[in-house]
């Protein structure tokens, strides 16, 4: 008998530590998914470093309250803790980088790493100075590309026509870079393959090269137009102010006929749900 309640005593206990255990395993498990800090891919990281030699800081350039986010970087830390680097929780994967407004001065190699970044989602590289150097062309290899942000920074020549190949699109700002210039083929390309493009924001790049009936083309699903300055000229296709989901429309600065025109903007009525600047 007492043999036996010994027994049963070492099993309670036993119990007891496998209910310890998985309380444990459970309570850790949930803390480190309540604070998870994935680890950068070495690909992402390498690609990450190459970029920033590529580039350097000028504690000069533009507006005062930009800085130098990639003073951060440093490859013996975890680039998911790096300012302006985001990672995907489950994989580690770099899924956005934004390094607006950061003083980076030099070229946009034709070559750079950042095409590399197989998982970028989110792009912005606005607001710094890439020396009018032009687009690169890898972008159609960002596949998951759904936001880029080029604006105000200091880029020239032609858009390559492959920027439309990452057709999950959404935002595409190239706003602001007044050496760029669009051409007719590669616009064309966008306005049929951009299927989910929902703002388009070209002020001050030259697309004046553009034949104006091919933004009948553009996407349904368009919120946001933006062209102020782009040199346009002729008839602009007012069936344009008729997509569904339009919310703002900058036209102003460009020679543009073919709607009723009024200091303030295009009145028509059916017009008048949102803003239209011309
Ligand atoms: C990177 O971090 C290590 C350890 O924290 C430090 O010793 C090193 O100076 C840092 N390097 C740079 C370039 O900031
Ligand atoms: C990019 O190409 C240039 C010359 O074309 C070369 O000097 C540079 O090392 C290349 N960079 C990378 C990261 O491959
Ligand atoms: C692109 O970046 C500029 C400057 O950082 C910002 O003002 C603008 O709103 C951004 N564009 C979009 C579409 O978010
Ligand atoms: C549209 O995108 C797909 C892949 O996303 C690509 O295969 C195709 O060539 C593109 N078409 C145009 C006209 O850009
Ligand atoms: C815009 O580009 C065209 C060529 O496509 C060129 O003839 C024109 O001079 C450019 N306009 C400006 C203001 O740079
Ligand atoms: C609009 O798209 C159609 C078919 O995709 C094409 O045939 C036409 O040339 C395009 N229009 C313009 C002005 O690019």
């Amino acid at each position: 008998m007492g043999k036996f309640i010994w027994l049963c005593q070492i099993r309670s206990l036993l119990f007891v530590l496998f209910l310890l255990s998985v309380v444990d395993c459970c309570l850790s498990l949930s803390s480190s998914s309540l604070n998870p800090t994935p680890s950068c891919l070495p690909e992402d990281t390498s690609a990450l470093l190459q970029f920033k030699n590529t580039m350097s800081i000028d504690d000069y350039a533009f507006f005062s309250y930009c800085y130098p986010k990639t003073n951060t970087w440093n490859e013996s830390t975890n680039c998911c803790s790096w300012e302006g680097v985001t990672c995907e929780k489950a994989t580690g994967q770099v899924i956005s980088l934004d390094l607006s407004c950061s003083k980076l001065v030099g070229s946009l190699s034709p070559n750079t790493t950042l095409v590399r970044l197989r998982g970028l989602k989110r792009l912005d590289l606005s607001l710094n100075d890439f020396g009018a150097s032009s687009i690169p062309s890898g972008f159609n290899q960002l596949v998951s590309l759904t936001h880029l942000n080029l604006s105000g920074s200091y880029l020239s020549g032609s858009v390559p026509s492959d920027i439309s190949l990452p057709s999950k699109l959404i935002s595409l700002d190239l706003s602001r870079n007044y050496l760029l210039e669009f051409d007719s083929h590669s616009f064309d390309m966008l306005t049929r393959n951009l299927s989910k493009l929902e703002n388009l924001l070209l002020d001050w790049v030259n697309i004046s090269d553009v034949v104006l009936t091919s933004f009948m083309n553009l996407t349904s699903s368009l919120k946001c137009l933006s062209l102020e300055r782009c040199g346009l000229q002729g008839d602009f296709p007012s069936e344009i102010f008729q997509l569904g989901y339009l919310e703002y429309v900058d036209l102003s600065g460009n020679s543009l006929t073919g709607f009723p025109l009024s200091p303030i903007g295009v009145v028509p009525s059916n017009f008048l749900t949102f803003p239209v600047i011309i």
